[in-house]
Formats: C-alpha cells, sequence, structure tokens
C-alpha cells in the first residue's frame, strides 16, 4: 500500500508539473499591460485560481498599468493569446522561444566566461561560490569566518561569510545582514552577494572609507539561502522558485495534487498566510504547512535573533525597485518610515544611480505592487526590530531589457558596482548613527 502510495503521488506529481522536461523550447514570455479593471480582474484570477494554462507569472497582476510578465506552454500559447484578444486586452510576445533566451543568458553571450570554477562575471554552482568563499577565507584569515548555519532540505550548508576589518576602535560593533538566493530562479542576486563581498574585502586595503566601514561593521552574508531551489534552477527547471521541501498533496474538487517547495518569501512569521500567499503547494508562492516550517527560514531566524544587525537587506530579482517594510498590506508603515527607512533608501538609490543612471522606485512591496505576508524583510523589522530592513529587486527593470529572471553575465559586475555603492551609503548610516 505504502509503494502503491508513493508511486500515486509520483505519478501525479509527474503529470502535473513540467519539471522533468523543461528546456522550454517554444514557451512564450508575454508581456500585458492591463488597462482595465476587468483586464486585471481577468489576469489575477489565472494567476491565483487553477488555470486552464500552463501559465508561469514572472510579474503577477496588481493594477491598471502595471505590466504582467507571463510565459506560457506552447501547446496553451494559441487559446491563451485568442482569449486576450477576445478581451481585448493588448499584449506583447517579449520572447518567442524561451529556451533560446536561457541559452543566451550564458552560453553565447560576446562576455561569456568560458573559464572552468568560479568567476565574478559569470554564474556560479553552489559548491563554485562556496569554493571562492574558502579561497578568501583562506587568503584574508583575519577578516573572514566562515559560519555554517544550517542545512537545506536535501543537506547543502547553509553558508555565512562574516567579512571584519582588523581593527576595531569602538570595541563593540554592530553589523549588517545580506542574504541573497532566497528565490532560486533570481540568479543575479546570489551572483551581487559574492560581489558585495569580494569588494569589501578587496576595499580593505585599497579603499579609506571601504576600511572605516569595515572598522565598525561586521558584515554577515549569506549568498545563496536557498542553495536546493538554487542547484535545482540549474540544473533541472530554469525557472524554479521555492525551495525543495518534499511534495505535500493538496485536494481540490477533482483530482489531489502533489507539488514540492516552499515560497521561502512567504514563510517568515510577519503575518504569515494571509495576503499574497497561496495554501495550494503547488502554487509559486505557497507558504508552507507554518510559518518558519522549512530548514533555511528557521535556520536563519536561528542565526539572526542570535546576532540581530542593525541592517537587514535581502536581494531579489527583478524590476529595480528598493522596497521597504512593510509589504503585507498597502499603507502599512512602521513608525520610523518617513524619518529613517525612506530617506536612507532615497539616498542608496541615488548613490546606486550615480554609477551607471540606473533608476529605482523607493516603497513598500504592497504599495509598488502586491501585497505579500511572511517576507523575510518584515519580519527582521516587525518582530526583530532591525532598524534598517530592506528587500532589493535588482535588474533589470523588465522583460525587454535583460529578459527579466535571464539577466545576461555581462550585466553582473555592473550590477554588483552599483548595488555596492547603495550598501555603503547604508553601512555609512549605521556608522553615524549607532
Ligand atoms: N518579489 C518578491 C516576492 O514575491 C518581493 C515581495 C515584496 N513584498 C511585497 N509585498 N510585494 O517575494
Ligand atoms: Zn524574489
Amino acid at each position: 500500500l505504502v509503494f502503491g502510495l508513493l508511486y500515486f503521488i509520483r505519478t501525479v506529481e509527474g503529470i502535473h508539473n513540467t519539471e522533468e522536461n523543461s528546456a522550454f523550447h517554444n514557451f512564450k514570455l508575454i508581456r500585458i499591460n492591463p488597462e482595465t479593471e476587468n483586464s486585471v480582474k481577468y489576469l489575477r484570477s489565472l494567476y491565483e485560481d487553477p488555470s486552464p494554462y500552463e501559465l508561469d507569472f514572472w510579474q503577477p497582476p496588481t493594477h491598471i498599468g502595471a505590466i504582467v510578465d507571463l510565459t506560457v506552454a506552447p501547446s496553451d500559447a494559441p487559446q491563451f493569446v485568442k482569449d486576450l484578444e477576445s478581451k481585448n486586452i493588448n499584449y506583447i510576445v517579449a520572447v518567442n522561444d524561451l529556451s533560446k533566451a536561457i541559452e543566451n543568458e550564458r552560453g553565447s553571450d560576446a562576455f561569456y566566461n568560458p573559464v572552468a570554477g568560479f568567476a565574478y562575471d559569470k554564474y556560479n554552482s553552489l559548491d563554485e561560490i562556496h569554493s571562492e568563499m574558502k579561497r578568501l577565507k583562506k587568503e584574508y584569515p583575519k577578516m573572514i569566518t566562515l559560519i555554517d548555519i544550517g542545512q537545506s532540505h536535501e543537506n547543502r550548508t547553509l553558508l555565512v561569510m562574516k567579512i571584519t576589518g582588523k581593527r576595531n576602535p569602538l570595541g563593540s560593533k554592530i553589523s549588517m545582514w545580506i542574504d541573497g538566493g532566497i528565490h532560486a530562479r533570481e540568479w543575479i542576486s546570489p551572483a551581487t552577494a559574492m560581489y558585495i563581498a569580494h569588494e569589501l574585502i578587496l576595499g580593505y586595503d585599497n579603499d579609506a572609507t571601504v576600511a572605516k566601514l569595515m572598522d565598525h561593521i561586521d558584515f554577515y552574508i549569506l549568498p545563496v539561502m536557498n542553495p536546493d531551489g538554487y542547484e535545482y534552477s540549474r540544473e533541472k527547471n530554469r525557472m524554479w522558485r521555492k525551495n525543495r521541501s518534499p511534495a505535500k498533496c493538496h485536494r481540490s474538487t477533482f483530482s489531489t495534487v502533489c507539488c514540492a517547495g516552499v515560497d521561502l518569501n512567504r514563510n517568515f512569521d510577519w503575518f504569515w498566510a494571509s495576503t499574497g500567499s497561496s495554501s495550494d503547494p503547488c502554487h509559486d508562492t505557497y507558504h508552507g504547512s507554518s510559518a518558519f516550517s522549512e530548514p533555511e527560514s528557521q535556520a536563519v531566524r536561528d542565526f539572526l535573533e542570535q546576532h540581530t544587525p542593525e541592517a537587514f537587506i535581502s536581494l531579489h530579482s527583478y524590476s529595480q525597485m528598493w522596497l521597504i517594510p512593510y509589504g503585507h498590506r498597502k499603507q502599512s508603515y512602521p513608525q520610523d518610515y518617513h524619518t529613517g527607512l525612506r530617506p536612507l533608501a532615497l539616498r542608496a538609490t541615488k548613490a546606486l544611480y550615480e554609477l551607471y543612471g540606473t533608476k529605482y522606485q523607493v516603497g513598500t512591496g504592497a504599495d509598488l505592487m502586491y501585497e505579500a505576508s511572511g517576507g523575510s524583510h518584515d519580519w527582521a523589522k516587525g518582530q526583530l526590530k532591525v532598524p534598517y530592513a530592506y528587500l532589493i529587486e535588482l535588474r533589470p527593470k523588465n522583460t525587454m531589457m535583460g529578459h527579466g529572471f535571464l539577466l545576461p553575465e555581462r550585466e553582473i559586475v555592473p550590477t554588483g558596482l552599483e548595488t555596492f555603492e547603495s550598501i555603503k551609503v547604508v553601512a555609512d548610516e549605521l556608522v553615524a548613527q549607532f
């Protein structure tokens, strides 16, 4: 019976998911600009309810005028597009064959770095990232400590790099936390976390401002918070978002479907399982069976409760937004939103802008996009009382440039450099204030 049940679960999961054949041949990336309330409503129903089409929302529908990005499977594309047309919803096919865009992200780019092993201008595997962290630790033993803060579902190490200056003028130090890769497919995020670490480490002996920051602040950087999902997005399904917690089943009127993975950025204890998250394990925003049900979010919680920082920054992509708590509800702000969090965010994004002219929007995720509960930055601010907690949605702005999650490797270094400019502004404020 047990084996029969397992077989059944595997089969249903196999039918439901396209994970095993996810090369994305002829999948379309579609860009929609909903111009009426009815269009928004229709798109929302496709996003929230079980949909007749195989769709993957890269940018969920929120309000009139807010761009919606989604991919559609080739078999569903003709009917889906007909549907849009019958409803007078304007769309653009931004990418006609997603598998080609996925290839272009790495392989055939002119700036592609073919060197095996870790490099700062390519998307690296988890092993490559961990070996680079170990190499840095060897080269700069006084500056770097590696801390194993826990294991993922599949027993990969959650490895934090503590970066600190050699001098310690005040005796006691303040700290800043930066995590990347909470969402698997947002590859620019771990790459940027590593770039920031690299800039700090190399800056210590070459840049007096960086040295000063490091003499006051301990930086804790977790480049890949969701290592199982990250590897899964590299090896099996480029568009995977969640972690890889074992499949859970969801009974609907017609069938039972089982799916793996929890959205770690819906799994933190901040209005958990309320707005903008799903109780359906097959949904991309599945919030898990309880707050902190996942080993990855537990490990981060446990570590941060012991080492509560003065600033918390979580790196995501995409849309070039610097998000401030709270994101679980519209027009919900911490008491120091207007006096502390927002002014600093504006200064940070201004410094970022000044390097290459990359524009960021500043505000809460709920106000700028959609409500979403259980987010780590909201939890950091609301529960942990971290003074400056932010979520950064890195490059690109949209799917017309950089194809959303598929940001070309040649943009890794510029993204790292401009983001580092903004990190320095936050760090500088910590030094001034604490
Ligand atoms: N894209 C991120 C996510 O889905 C950001 C969410 C930020 N919060 C919000 N309320 N929109 O987790
Ligand atoms: Zn994300």
